[in-house]
């Protein structure tokens, strides 16, 4: 099949590579020039582990096309997938300006008989009703589009992994042709199928984040009474979890849940709740806790680090990639430089972006134990193999105190205490 994607980004690039690799012709539309030609020179942009080479080797082959022309691309695809950002807007609404204006852009080009217009963004409820308008009024008479919402569960960091074996592929769709494309193209692709509506597919999505969210917001809850009552919250949460009915999958306390896309899933289900006019005060709850967490962390600093020159492992919202979008880390670093902290930091891939976020305000690091030299906390916010795996003897020599205060619970605290350090975790008892 030939295949469009319009939007490169950690959805957009990753399937058209997967896809290309399947060996299908995959065409890639971006809008800004120097973006392109660093992905034809085989530069992904974003760091994912694995698509480098899959780019690479993608390229080499010429089953995967980079460009900034609709009319390139759009004309000769079957399938054209919609894989751009809906960042949330100010009252947390996702939005859907730049969606809307590629599929206006997609309407104009299409040229075939029959083109599925299948959107993978996380789009609010009818908004695939919405593109099925906008492609009815722009296209050319003799053209036909059928629109399919086909939404996407991969996770940053093992996104490769996540494409090629989904839980699920969801397809949602009033069109049977659009429906057997696009079961004809996951072919090789693992995983129960789920044929549905629109709107379900759509709302598929949301819930799915929302859960996931969910779940973290409430163990970080439980990690609060754990921490009144003088309880464990690992031993709880292992206990619970043991019960198949609950499960202790993405019930990790800690510092809480950032990046691109569980925070502005949740804000946008709280607003698609008010346009419903259903009350979303338990997704609220969920937001506030993952606000709490964050501000209960950063008092435990506040008042137990006497020093001011702390240093920070863990700039990445999580492990396995360099993105820092809602990351804690960005938060707690703006909160520690107000009270005057002077941080050095350190993160096996976050460092160029937050570079681009604080600039001179922070010392970065290139190794994990420079950056501790002369320290008086270390602050562990990102579960990075690299951190749970330290030589924390040779930590201890570096340090100026031996305090840690670690948001993700990476090691045992009668480990750390024995090495002699003062240690502050999530939900468990100093020590
Ligand atoms: C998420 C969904 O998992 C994925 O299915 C969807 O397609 C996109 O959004 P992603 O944003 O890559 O993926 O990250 P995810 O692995 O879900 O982690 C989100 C945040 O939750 C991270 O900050 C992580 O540190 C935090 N988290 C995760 C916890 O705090 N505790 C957990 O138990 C799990």
């Amino acid at each position: 099949m030939t295949i469009t994607f319009v939007g490169h980004g950690y959805v957009g690039l990753v399937t058209a590579c997967i896809f290309a690799d399947f060996g299908n012709k995959v065409w890639v539309i971006g809008h800004t020039k120097e973006k392109i030609e660093r992905l034809k020179k085989a530069d992904p942009i974003i760091y994912e582990p694995g698509l480098k080479e899959l780019l690479e080797k993608n390229l080499r082959a010429n089953r995967i096309l980079f460009t900034l022309d609709y009319n390139k691309a759009i004309p000769e695809s079957d399938i054209v997938f919609i894989a751009v950002g809906t960042p949330p807007k100010e009252d947390g609404d996702a939005d859907l300006s730049s969606l809307f204006e590629v599929t206006k852009k997609i309407g104009q080009h299409l040229k075939k008989g029959k083109t599925v217009v299948s959107c993978k963004s996380t789009v609010p409820v009818g908004t695939n009703k919405k593109i099925e308008i906008i492609l009815r009024e722009s296209k050319p008479k003799s053209a036909q589009a059928q629109v399919a919402s086909c939404p996407e569960f991969l996770r940053e960091g093992s996104a490769i992994y996540d494409t090629l074996n989904p839980d699920r592929v969801v397809i949602g769709s009033d069109s049977k042709t659009a429906i057997a494309t696009l079961i004809e193209l996951h072919q090789p692709i693992d995983g129960k199928r789920v044929i549905t509506d629109l709107a379900s597919a759509e709302i598929i999505k949301y819930t799915s984040n929302a859960m996931l969210a969910t779940k973290i917001s409430f163990a970080n809850l439980i990690a609060f009474y754990c921490e009144k009552s003088g309880a464990d919250v690992e031993n709880v949460l292992d206990a619970v979890g043991m019960d198949k009915r609950i499960g202790r999958v993405f019930m990790d306390p800690g510092v809480g849940y950032g990046g691109s896309c569980l925070p502005k899933d949740v804000k946008a289900l709280i607003k698609i709740g008010q346009t419903l006019q259903i009350d979303p005060a338990f997704l609220i709850a969920v937001e506030n806790i993952n606000q709490q967490i964050r501000e209960g962390f950063l008092h435990k600093i506040l008042t137990n680090a006497k020093e001011k020159h702390i240093t920070i492992w863990g700039l990445s919202f999580k492990p396995n990639t360099d993105d820092i979008r809602d990351a804690p880390s960005s938060y707690i670093i703006a909160r520690l430089l107000g009270k005057k902290f002077t941080i050095s930091v350190y993160d096996p891939a976050g460092r160029e972006n937050t570079k681009k976020l604080f600039g001179n305000a922070l010392t970065y690091h290139n190794n994990p134990y420079t950056a501790v030299r002369n320290a008086s906390a270390l602050v562990i916010l990102t579960e990075w193999n690299e951190f749970k795996q330290a030589d924390l003897k040779k930590v201890k020599t570096l340090m100026k105190k031996p305090l840690i205060f670690d948001g993700r619970n990476i090691f045992h605290p009668e480990m750390v205490k024995k090495l002699g350090f003062q240690y502050f975790s999530v939900g468990r008892k100093p020590v």
